[in-house]
């Protein structure tokens, strides 16, 4: 049997401007399970990064909730979503993030460091993550010093250094060439798997779309089922 990780009950979000209000999403109904992984795919400016950015907490709904193992986020504070956010959730990005005066590793060890984690874990961890994705010899570059596929490489491991339980990995290629592209995003993929995670990802790569349990199209405010 498999456990709701993520709900979103008739979830609707509109973003206003001046006088008019524009809706991007409308009433979406939204389970993902534990442990399964979720392509979503759609045209440019369809709402994709804001139907993520509300899955993990970074915005809120303008109605309907979202439940997180069945706890209502609408009910935390701010400071509680950021702490919950550490604690749950990984965030890849387009573009990678990362501290430019920091190594690759002390970059990886950030949100373990917030989060209160013992220093000598962190480093093993983290240094165990870059091993795994092909750093073991840039741990100690600064992001200037690393190809957009390896700060990719880099952001992947920070979002999984918490083992969230979830990771969401908003079109994390999209900058880079195609094969980098497929290269990470199977890597990604893979790591997911491997740490038994469950995934949300934008992508508009369908064969690897096709290696996720359920693949979306967002459309006309609303989330299809195409697979
Ligand atoms: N903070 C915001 N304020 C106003 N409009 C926004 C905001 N964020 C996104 N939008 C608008 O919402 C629509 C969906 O954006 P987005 O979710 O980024 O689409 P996608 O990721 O599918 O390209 C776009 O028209 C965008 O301009
Ligand atoms: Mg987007």
């Amino acid at each position: 049997m498999t456990d709701t990780l993520l709900q979103f009950r008739t979830v609707t979000k509109r973003f206003i401007s001046g006088d008019s209000s524009l809706i991007i999403l409308e009433g979406i109904d939204f389970g993902l399970e534990e442990g399964s992984s979720v392509a979503i795919t759609g045209k440019s400016g369809c709402g994709k990064s804001t139907f993520l950015n509300i899955a993990g907490a970074l915005d809120r709904p303008s109605e309907g909730s979202v439940l997180f193992k069945g706890k209502d986020l609408g009910g935390m504070g701010d400071r509680e979503l950021s702490r919950f956010r550490n604690r749950h959730v990984g965030f890849v990005f387009q573009s990678h993030i990362l501290l430019e005066d920091f190594s690759a590793l002390e970059n990886v060890c950030v949100p373990a460091m917030i989060r209160g984690a013992m220093r000598k874990e962190v480093t093993a961890r983290a240094t165990e993550l870059l091993d795994r994705v092909g750093l073991a010899q840039r741990l100690h570059h600064k992001p200037g010093k690393l190809s957009g596929g390896e700060r990719q490489r880099v952001a992947i491991c920070r979002a999984l250094m918490n083992s969230p339980d979830l990771i969401i990995a908003d079109e994390p290629t999209g900058s880079l060439d195609e094969d980098s592209s497929d290269a990470i995003e199977n890597l990604l993929f893979d790591l997911v798997k491997e740490e038994g995670r469950t995934l949300l990802m934008v992508t508009h790569d369908m064969e690897l779309a096709s290696r996720c349990s359920t693949v979306y199209l967002l459309h006309n405010r609303s989330l299809q089922g195409i697979s």
